[in-house]
């Protein structure tokens, strides 16, 4: 159950695998260039399509009067309904490639547009913690991480147990092997993702059905400082959204800005890492959706915290055009916000009380 070390904790290999994410990303940013040449294709081939549509909707139209003329002539049929089949094979060739069009599409760009509406579920457990559902699929447990250095988490059948039950008293307990420090846990398709802290900073993967450690791995960075400079025990964070598993963190190399890393939520291996221009400094918690990170501050003015700084790995969204997005009044400063990707919904912890916010959303890009 020992931590294993992480693939890069030498420096010869720290160079390699710069050297590897590196090549990596600029392989990412030519499949993205490829990507968008092919959504200008795309759209000039809907144009067609919907020109074809016209077309063949004036063709029917005109086969119908004919239909009628026929008829009204005691016409031949036959010719009429080769010209009938020949129309709908074209009407199902336009339609699948729309359909085809629409999936591509479908690939995850939202973006963050307001919070909707809050609920306060609950307040349980001290001013600092995290609550979460799992954010993988079908599962619907609830789990409560109260406090930031501890080793017991509460676990509920759904959120309506949770709700209705007086304290934690409706909880089975799960005892992790080692405590987790500051807030930067996600649970993620029945495994929790938490953060052990002895001298390294140990990402431990732990099975939530069979409570053992699947996985730990020494997260390849050195010199880390706290990530939120309003929640300094959480030296890194972990999130969930559609794409999966990231680390947000920051180290004294790049120490007034957060630093992100898109990470295997099978093998903890790190994908592809990115320094972001959004400061630590006044930052209370932050999430990802869609691979945009949005960090969260309270600055006293105007003495709500609210969405200030967002960077998107993929290049789509800036600072200029991000919402501003405001959280609605509340009791003091948002110790974790973890958003769930299958609901839409900030699973958020604010001086003890569990709120939910809702979210609205809108396309990164309209096309
Ligand atoms: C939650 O943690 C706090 C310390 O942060 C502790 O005082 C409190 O007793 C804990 N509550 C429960 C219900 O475990
Ligand atoms: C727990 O289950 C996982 C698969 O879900 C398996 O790989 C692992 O060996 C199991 N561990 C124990 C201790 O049974």
């Amino acid at each position: 159950q020992g931590s294993r070390p992480g693939l890069f904790t030498r420096p010869d290999r720290i160079s390699l695998w710069h050297e590897q994410t590196t090549r990596y990303a600029s392989e990412l940013r030519e499949l993205k260039q490829q990507m968008v040449s092919q959504l200008e294709t795309l759209d000039k081939e809907k144009e067609a399509l919907r020109m074809n549509l016209d077309g063949v909707g004036t063709r029917v139209d005109r086969v119908e009067r004919e239909l009628d003329y026929l008829e009204t002539q005691n016409g031949a049929q036959p010719c009429v309904d080769v010209d009938d089949k020949l129309i709908e094979q074209q009407v199902t060739l336009v339609k699948e490639k729309q359909k085809a069009k629409y999936s591509k599409l479908s690939d995850c760009s939202d973006m963050i547009s307001s919070i909707k509406a809050m609920k306060i579920l609950k307040r349980v457990g001290g001013p600092k913690g995290v609550w979460s559902k799992d954010t993988g699929r079908g599962s619907g447990k609830v789990y409560i991480f109260n406090g930031t250095d501890d080793d017991t988490i509460h676990e509920f059948s759904s959120v309506q147990d949770f709700a209705r039950s007086l304290g934690l008293s409706l909880a089975k307990t799960v005892k992790l092997p080692s405590a987790w420090k500051g807030t930067g846990h996600v649970v993620y398709n029945n495994h929790a993702y938490y953060i052990n802290q002895v001298d390294e900073i140990t990402v431990v993967k732990y099975d939530m059905k069979n409570h053992s450690v699947t996985d730990s791995a020494v997260f390849p960075v050195q010199d880390h400082v706290p990530v939120y400079s309003l929640t300094p025990e959480t030296v890194m964070d972990l999130a969930v959204d559609e794409e999966g598993l990231w680390a947000i963190y920051s180290t004294r190399q790049n120490d007034r800005h957060i630093s992100l890393a898109k990470m295997d939520a099978n093998s903890l291996d790190i994908e592809q890492m990115w320094d972001t221009n959004c400061p630590r400094e006044n930052a209370e918690a932050a999430f990802i959706i869609c691979g945009t990170l949005y960090v969260v501050y309270n600055t006293k003015q105007p003495g709500r915290s609210h969405v200030q700084c967002v960077f998107d790995v993929n290049d789509m969204v800036t600072n200029e055009e991000a919402p501003q997005v405001y959280f609605p009044k509340r009791y003091g400063a948002h110790s974790s916000l973890k958003y769930n990707p299958q609901e839409q919904l900030l699973y958020a912890w604010d001086d003890g009380y569990q709120i939910l916010y809702k979210l609205i959303m809108k396309k990164k890009l309209e096309i």
